[in-house]
Protein backbone atom coordinates (compact mmCIF):
# COMPACT_ATOMS: atom_id res chain seq x y z
CA UNK A 1 0.00 0.00 0.00
CA UNK A 2 1.60 3.71 -1.11
CA UNK A 3 0.82 6.01 1.85
CA UNK A 4 -0.87 9.51 0.52
CA UNK A 5 -1.54 13.09 1.87
CA UNK A 6 -3.32 15.19 0.30
CA UNK A 7 -2.67 18.75 0.70
CA UNK A 8 -5.51 21.21 -0.61
CA UNK A 9 -3.99 24.49 -1.50
CA UNK A 10 -6.74 27.37 -0.82
CA UNK A 11 -7.09 30.94 1.38
CA UNK A 12 -10.62 30.98 1.28
CA UNK A 13 -10.88 27.43 1.90
CA UNK A 14 -7.79 27.32 4.94
CA UNK A 15 -10.18 30.32 6.35
CA UNK A 16 -12.85 28.58 6.71
CA UNK A 17 -14.86 30.86 4.09
CA UNK A 18 -15.02 28.03 1.56
CA UNK A 19 -15.89 24.39 1.64
CA UNK A 20 -12.73 22.14 0.18
CA UNK A 21 -14.07 20.08 -2.00
CA UNK A 22 -11.96 18.53 -4.32
CA UNK A 23 -9.70 17.27 -1.11
CA UNK A 24 -12.26 15.00 -0.25
CA UNK A 25 -13.03 14.20 -3.89
CA UNK A 26 -9.43 12.89 -4.36
CA UNK A 27 -9.55 10.68 -1.28
CA UNK A 28 -12.81 9.12 -2.77
CA UNK A 29 -11.20 8.54 -6.05
CA UNK A 30 -7.77 7.15 -4.38
CA UNK A 31 -10.73 4.51 -2.30
CA UNK A 32 -11.22 2.44 -5.70
CA UNK A 33 -7.59 1.93 -6.31
CA UNK A 34 -6.39 -0.79 -4.03
CA UNK A 35 -2.85 0.15 -3.74
CA UNK A 36 -3.16 3.55 -2.58
CA UNK A 37 -3.94 4.23 1.52
CA UNK A 38 -4.79 8.44 2.53
CA UNK A 39 -2.82 8.86 5.32
CA UNK A 40 -3.87 12.61 6.03
CA UNK A 41 -5.15 15.60 4.32
CA UNK A 42 -5.00 19.20 5.63
CA UNK A 43 -5.93 22.54 4.04
CA UNK A 44 -2.85 24.96 3.66
CA UNK A 45 -2.87 29.10 2.71
CA UNK A 46 -1.18 30.14 -0.46
CA UNK A 47 2.13 30.78 1.40
CA UNK A 48 4.81 29.48 -0.21
CA UNK A 49 6.81 28.81 2.40
CA UNK A 50 4.50 27.23 4.66
CA UNK A 51 3.87 24.59 1.62
CA UNK A 52 6.99 24.10 0.97
CA UNK A 53 7.53 23.48 4.81
CA UNK A 54 5.01 21.02 4.95
CA UNK A 55 5.92 18.79 2.25
CA UNK A 56 9.64 18.28 3.27
CA UNK A 57 8.01 17.55 6.65
CA UNK A 58 6.08 14.73 4.86
CA UNK A 59 8.77 13.80 2.80
CA UNK A 60 11.42 13.48 5.73
CA UNK A 61 9.54 12.34 8.32
CA UNK A 62 6.06 11.01 7.83
CA UNK A 63 7.72 8.40 5.34
CA UNK A 64 4.32 9.42 2.57
CA UNK A 65 4.97 7.97 -0.56
CA UNK A 66 2.70 10.37 -2.92
CA UNK A 67 1.79 14.06 -2.01
CA UNK A 68 -1.12 15.53 -3.94
CA UNK A 69 -1.64 19.07 -4.14
CA UNK A 70 -5.02 20.42 -4.98
CA UNK A 71 -5.38 23.80 -6.03
CA UNK A 72 -2.91 26.80 -6.68
CA UNK A 73 -1.64 26.19 -9.94
CA UNK A 74 -3.08 28.86 -12.17
CA UNK A 75 -2.40 32.26 -13.18
CA UNK A 76 -3.73 34.65 -9.93
CA UNK A 77 -0.95 35.85 -7.95
CA UNK A 78 -1.28 34.25 -4.76
CA UNK A 79 -1.23 30.57 -6.73
CA UNK A 80 2.34 29.22 -5.70
CA UNK A 81 1.94 25.74 -5.63
CA UNK A 82 4.51 25.13 -8.19
CA UNK A 83 7.01 27.01 -7.05
CA UNK A 84 6.61 25.69 -3.06
CA UNK A 85 6.72 22.35 -5.08
CA UNK A 86 10.08 23.28 -6.89
CA UNK A 87 11.68 24.65 -4.14
CA UNK A 88 11.40 21.34 -2.27
CA UNK A 89 11.92 18.28 -5.13
CA UNK A 90 15.42 16.78 -5.78
CA UNK A 91 14.33 15.65 -9.41
CA UNK A 92 11.37 16.61 -11.70
CA UNK A 93 9.48 14.68 -13.29
CA UNK A 94 7.64 16.71 -16.30
CA UNK A 95 6.08 13.98 -18.44
CA UNK A 96 3.65 13.57 -15.35
CA UNK A 97 1.92 17.38 -15.63
CA UNK A 98 2.58 16.94 -19.15
CA UNK A 99 -0.11 14.25 -19.52
CA UNK A 100 -2.37 16.13 -17.07
CA UNK A 101 -2.60 18.91 -20.10
CA UNK A 102 -2.64 17.08 -22.66
CA UNK A 103 -5.50 14.90 -21.46
CA UNK A 104 -6.89 18.23 -20.25
CA UNK A 105 -6.59 20.41 -23.50
CA UNK A 106 -8.77 17.89 -24.93
CA UNK A 107 -11.54 18.52 -22.57
CA UNK A 108 -10.89 22.47 -22.16
CA UNK A 109 -8.40 24.96 -23.38
CA UNK A 110 -8.12 26.42 -20.01
CA UNK A 111 -5.81 23.46 -19.22
CA UNK A 112 -3.06 25.71 -21.06
CA UNK A 113 -3.20 27.65 -17.70
CA UNK A 114 -2.68 24.46 -15.66
CA UNK A 115 1.25 25.88 -14.21
CA UNK A 116 1.66 22.57 -11.90
CA UNK A 117 4.43 20.49 -11.63
CA UNK A 118 5.92 17.01 -10.21
CA UNK A 119 8.72 15.39 -8.79
CA UNK A 120 10.67 13.11 -6.64
CA UNK A 121 12.04 14.23 -3.10
CA UNK A 122 13.81 11.35 -1.57
CA UNK A 123 11.22 8.70 -1.49
CA UNK A 124 8.65 10.81 -2.10
CA UNK A 125 6.44 11.94 -5.24
CA UNK A 126 4.63 15.20 -5.14
CA UNK A 127 2.32 16.02 -7.92
CA UNK A 128 0.23 19.18 -8.03
CA UNK A 129 -3.36 18.85 -9.26
CA UNK A 130 -5.33 21.47 -10.41
CA UNK A 131 -7.89 23.24 -8.14
CA UNK A 132 -11.60 22.23 -9.32
CA UNK A 133 -12.56 18.84 -7.89
CA UNK A 134 -13.95 18.26 -11.85
CA UNK A 135 -10.39 18.50 -12.89
CA UNK A 136 -9.33 16.14 -10.47
CA UNK A 137 -11.71 13.46 -11.45
CA UNK A 138 -10.76 13.82 -14.67
CA UNK A 139 -7.11 13.48 -14.43
CA UNK A 140 -6.61 10.76 -11.45
CA UNK A 141 -8.36 8.18 -13.43
CA UNK A 142 -5.56 8.95 -16.67
CA UNK A 143 -2.31 9.79 -14.64
CA UNK A 144 -2.64 7.24 -11.49
CA UNK A 145 -1.89 3.67 -12.88
CA UNK A 146 1.51 5.53 -14.47
CA UNK A 147 1.79 7.12 -10.98
CA UNK A 148 1.98 3.54 -9.16
CA UNK A 149 4.60 2.07 -11.97
CA UNK A 150 6.57 5.13 -11.14
CA UNK A 151 6.57 4.71 -7.32
CA UNK A 152 7.19 0.77 -7.97
CA UNK A 153 10.28 2.19 -9.71
CA UNK A 154 11.36 5.04 -7.22
CA UNK A 155 10.48 2.27 -4.16
CA UNK A 156 12.44 -0.60 -6.17
CA UNK A 157 9.11 -2.76 -6.16
CA UNK A 158 8.98 -3.12 -9.80
CA UNK A 159 12.12 -3.18 -11.94
CA UNK A 160 10.37 -4.49 -14.66
CA UNK A 161 9.32 -1.48 -16.91
CA UNK A 162 6.23 -3.01 -18.39
CA UNK A 163 3.77 -1.54 -20.31
CA UNK A 164 0.86 -1.42 -18.44
N1 LIG B 1 -7.90 20.24 -16.28
C1 LIG B 1 -9.00 19.49 -16.49
N2 LIG B 1 -8.82 18.18 -16.77
N3 LIG B 1 -10.26 19.97 -16.41
C2 LIG B 1 -10.46 21.30 -16.11
O1 LIG B 1 -11.65 21.70 -16.04
N4 LIG B 1 -9.41 23.49 -15.55
C3 LIG B 1 -8.25 24.35 -15.84
C4 LIG B 1 -6.89 23.74 -15.64
N5 LIG B 1 -6.89 22.30 -15.78
C5 LIG B 1 -9.31 22.15 -15.88
C6 LIG B 1 -8.02 21.56 -15.98
C7 LIG B 1 -8.31 25.71 -15.33
S1 LIG B 1 -9.76 26.58 -15.62
C8 LIG B 1 -7.20 26.33 -14.73
S2 LIG B 1 -7.23 28.01 -14.38
C9 LIG B 1 -5.96 25.55 -14.41
O2 LIG B 1 -6.20 24.16 -14.51
C10 LIG B 1 -5.34 25.87 -13.03
O3 LIG B 1 -6.19 25.45 -12.01
P1 LIG B 1 -6.03 25.92 -10.45
O4 LIG B 1 -5.75 27.38 -10.48
O5 LIG B 1 -7.33 25.56 -9.84
O6 LIG B 1 -4.91 25.13 -9.86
Amino acid sequence: MYKVFIITVSDSSSEGTREDISGPAIREILSSYGNFSVSGATVLPDDRERLAREMTRLADEAGIDLILTTGGTGFSKRDVTPEATLDVVERRAPGIPEAMRKLSLDITPRAMLSRAEAGIRGDTLIVNLPGSPKAVREILDYIMSSVEHGLDILLGNDANCARK
